[in-house]
């Protein structure tokens, strides 16, 4: 164990906030609330303190981690930013997108952050997160804070379920407000290329690049996380675009409830009574747990339209649906 703190969720305040700081200082890591989900957090130049993470999480080691910056002269300090990576910063960071960019040479971020991949995943994130590296100094490598697989935690509870007492100190910063994780694009040359949907939608990325933005293809060689088949997995069956909920299942719905299709359900949980795609996308991992924590050994979903951040919330339903044999 890194620390002997007695409480591990302590609220976001500069004394929380400095006990953090010593934790990275001494090569631990920490749960930090961002705007999309809860990262654990460790720094990026210290090898065994990204091990840490790893071994924490069960992930595999092929999968590289999201470095976070708090400026983007401190992205460029390892990253290299061509014309497009620049006007993809200027107009989203700080927030809800990673930018996948290729590494500058002899740069101070450890091989196990990118897996040895000759690119680097880069973030600058919006609340606690970002006071907490500007603190430190130094970017902070950071998965979301889960067991490898698993639902990614939108509160600091759900990153004690999931990883216990494998994490010393967890920052509580409330609910993160976009409740999905960040949109990842790819910066290929003068090439821009969609790794994992989020709340910064193809459109608005396409109108800031103003060109095409390419997806990749499912059965393509794994490059993010999102394209293992199996992935944000509940234990409970998950049963998509359901038009009726069967004996004993979960429901979980999406706008209002027709009763015909709800009786047999044995607990639901409403993404947004009102149809609002924001608010579904931020109750989605939470909802999912809770389903899951009601020992149904099914959930059965509502159709969620596939349009905005619609289109993200189906990507994550798809991958928790998937068959786990994959994993
Ligand atoms: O919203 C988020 O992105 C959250 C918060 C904590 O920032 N983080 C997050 O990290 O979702 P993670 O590790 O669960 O997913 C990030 C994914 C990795 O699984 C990895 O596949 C992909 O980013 N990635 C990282 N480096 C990459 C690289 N060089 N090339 C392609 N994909 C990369
Ligand atoms: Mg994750």
């Amino acid at each position: 164990m890194c620390t002997n703190l007695t409480r591990q969720i302590l609220s976001v305040d500069l004394s929380s906030l400095q006990k953090a700081q010593a934790l990275l200082e001494a090569g631990c890591f920490v749960g930090v609330p961002t705007e999309t989900v809860y990262g654990l957090a460790a720094d990026a130049t210290n090898g065994k303190a990204v091990a840490r993470i790893f071994e924490a999480k069960g992930r595999p080691q092929f999968n590289p981690l999201i470095c976070h910056v708090s400026s983007l002269d401190m992205a460029q300090a390892f990253a290299q930013f061509n014309d497009n990576a620049c006007a993809l910063a200027g107009a989203f960071w700080p927030g809800p997108l990673t930018l996948v960019l290729p590494l500058k040479e002899n740069s101070a971020i450890h091989p196990l952050v990118t897996a040895g991949l000759n690119t680097v995943a880069v973030r600058f994130p919006r609340g606690p997160m970002a006071n907490l590296i500007a603190a430190f100094g130094k970017p902070l490598a950071a998965p979301s804070a889960n067991a490898s697989g698993k639902i990614s935690p939108t509160t600091a509870k759900a990153v004690l379920d999931s990883l216990g007492d494998k994490v010393d100190l967890i920052l509580d910063g409330g609910a993160c407000a976009v409740g999905l994780e960040s949109t990842i694009v790819k910066v290929d040359g003068d090439r821009l290329i969609l790794l994992r949907p989020g709340s910064v939608t193809l459109a608005e990325i396409e109108k800031v690049a103003q060109m095409n933005v390419s997806s990749v293809q499912k059965d393509a060689t794994i490059q993010a996380p999102g394209m293992l088949a199996s992935h944000y997995a509940p234990n409970a069956i998950m049963r998509l675009d359901v038009s009726s909920v069967m004996t004993d299942e979960a429901f979980l719905a999406f706008g209002p409830i027709d009763p015909e299709v709800s009786k047999n359900a044995l607990v639901i949980e409403n993404l947004s009574a009102s149809g609002d795609l924001i608010e579904a996308a931020a109750n989605l991992f939470s909802m999912m747990s809770k389903l899951d924590q009601s020992g149904a050994l099914s959930i059965a979903v509502a159709p969620i339209p596939m349009e905005g951040i619609g289109i993200a919330i189906n990507d994550r339903l798809a991958r928790a649906a998937a068959p786990r044999e994959l994993l």
